[in-house]
């Protein structure tokens, strides 16, 4: 998959979701104003800006490299008005308006801070969004025993092999839906709707001989379970109160 593409499964999958919500209607409301955290290349911002013309969106991410290719791509595309790249961190309150936002969208970010329960970060998204905005969570499903076993393997491993580093942040970890229910109902939020999704994955694409082994393991406790232990994805959608 190639995660700078704005029409990518993953962002095809979340724009389709938004759709059956009530963020839809928000989206179409003019002006409505998005924060796309720890944005990379910023693929769902743009590809949510080609679906809803009133949309404008706010970029954040901690490191230059990404933000200067998003910059690039703002330009090339002629998107200066309705996307701002900010490279800034999101546990820093400071770097956004209070209340300035109709919509935070989380899309795999969350994972990659340690103790997140414990950092300014849930805090600090209820101050920016106004209130009756909308959070949306997209991130890999810590509930899975499998995706939580293989996540902790090579959490461990990237202390040590620095070759691991581009797929792999340092400290990522992996929250489960319950997780985040905790988290943001105990900051300002009320939960609206979620689900996990992606049961099944790969074997024979998979790249590397671990990765299939893992996605067999996946693929057989999603034929098992139900509930938030089956599927590798998970999409949770709050509201601040
Ligand atoms: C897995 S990538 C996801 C990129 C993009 N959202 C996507 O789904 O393709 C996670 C991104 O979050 C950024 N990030 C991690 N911690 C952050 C923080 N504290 N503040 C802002 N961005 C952060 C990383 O630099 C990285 O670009």
């Amino acid at each position: 998959m190639d995660y700078n593409d704005p029409h990518n499964v993953q962002c095809n999958a979340l724009t389709a979701f938004l759709r059956t919500t009530a963020v839809h209607g928000m989206l179409n409301a003019a002006p409505c104003r998005m924060l796309e955290l720890g944005c990379g290349s910023g693929p769902f911002g743009r590809r949510l800006l080609a679906e809803y013309p009133q949309l404008h969106v706010t970029g954040v991410e901690v490191l230059p490299e990404p933000v200067a290719a998003l910059r690039l791509i703002v330009t090339r595309d002629g998107l200066e008005r309705r996307y701002k790249p900010l490279l800034a961190d999101i546990a820093d309150a400071e770097v956004l308006e209070s209340s300035g936002y109709d919509l935070v969208l989380a899309p795999n970010v969350l994972h990659h801070i340690p103790r997140l329960a414990h950092t300014p970060v849930p805090d600090n998204l209820c101050r920016w969004l106004r209130p009756g905005g909308f959070l949306v969570v997209y991130d890999p499903n810590g509930a899975n025993p499998v995706q939580q076993l293989s996540n902790q393997v090579t959490r461990v491993a990237t202390l040590y092999i620095k070759a691991l580093h581009p797929y792999k942040w340092p400290g990522e970890t992996m929250y489960s839906p319950a997780y985040y229910r905790r988290v943001f109902t105990r900051h300002g939020f009320s939960y609206v709707y979620g689900f996990t999704h992606d049961p099944f994955l790969p074997v024979r694409d998979a790249g590397l001989f671990l990765l299939a082994v893992r996605n067999v393991l996946n693929n057989a406790v999603a034929l098992v379970t139900r509930g938030d232990w089956r599927g590798a994805g998970q999409t949770l959608l709050f509201r601040k109160d």
